[in-house]
């Protein structure tokens, strides 16, 4: 059913996105960090959420793990629970990037279509795609959290990268390696993407 159909209308008020952005002196966005479990995704938005926060703006992190347990709290990993996950981030992600806030989104986000999915939820001149690109191998070595490790054991069903797919970004605005790279060059590296697209100045 659409939403005039259920009677739903939208509605804005007289302060716009734009005066929040001007207040704020950044433009709203979304980086949109996808990569396997224990790639790096947390880890390097974290210390650009510190750096980001230490110059000035306004960022806020939403993780796969934290947003799981209270959001997303009724959703598994089967495709279809993934899907929903994405969705509703990517629609979160969105009302934080109109109220202004450069948002540092960390999903597995598998699937390339539900990917496009936020892009088009989130918007392409929001949206920045970030691969963290870490070997399998080189993730299930580090195993942070012992995941690997149960679901090799088929203690975890459709974990990705062993019984579920992880579908690499064929076109990401950024790919980082990110296997034996020192964090603080990965993390400038997003930083100067980020500056590059305008998102560290407020709208013209
Ligand atoms: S996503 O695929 O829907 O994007 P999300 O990023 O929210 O996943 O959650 C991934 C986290 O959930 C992993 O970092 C891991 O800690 C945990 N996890 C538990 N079960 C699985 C599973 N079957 N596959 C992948 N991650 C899992």
């Amino acid at each position: 059913m659409s939403p005039s159909d259920r009677n739903l209308r939208r509605h804005d008020g007289t302060v716009q996105r734009r005066d929040r952005e001007i207040l704020l002196g950044q433009r709203g966005g979304v980086v949109w960090f996808t990569g396997l479990s224990g790639s790096g995704k947390s880890t390097i938005a974290r210390q650009l959420e510190a750096a980001l926060h230490q110059d000035g703006r306004l960022v806020y992190v939403l993780d796969g793990d934290n947003l799981r347990h209270g959001l997303c709290a009724d959703l598994g990993f089967d495709a279809a629970a993934r899907t929903e996950n994405i969705r509703r981030v990517s629609h979160l992600a969105a009302l934080f990037a109109d109220a202004g806030a450069l948002v540092l989104t960390a999903f597995i986000s598998p699937f390339r279509a539900d990917r496009a999915a936020a892009r088009a939820v989130i918007g392409t001149s929001d949206f920045v795609e970030v691969f963290v690109d870490a070997p399998l191998a080189t993730c299930e070595a580090r195993d942070p959290k012992g995941l690997y490790k149960k679901a090799r054991a088929g203690q975890i069903a459709e974990f990705t990268g062993i019984s579920s797919p992880y579908e690499a970004p064929e076109r990401a605005d950024l790919h980082l390696r990110n296997a034996d790279r020192p964090l603080a060059e990965v993390v400038a590296e997003v930083q100067a993407l980020l500056a590059d697209r305008g998102f560290l100045r407020p709208p013209a």
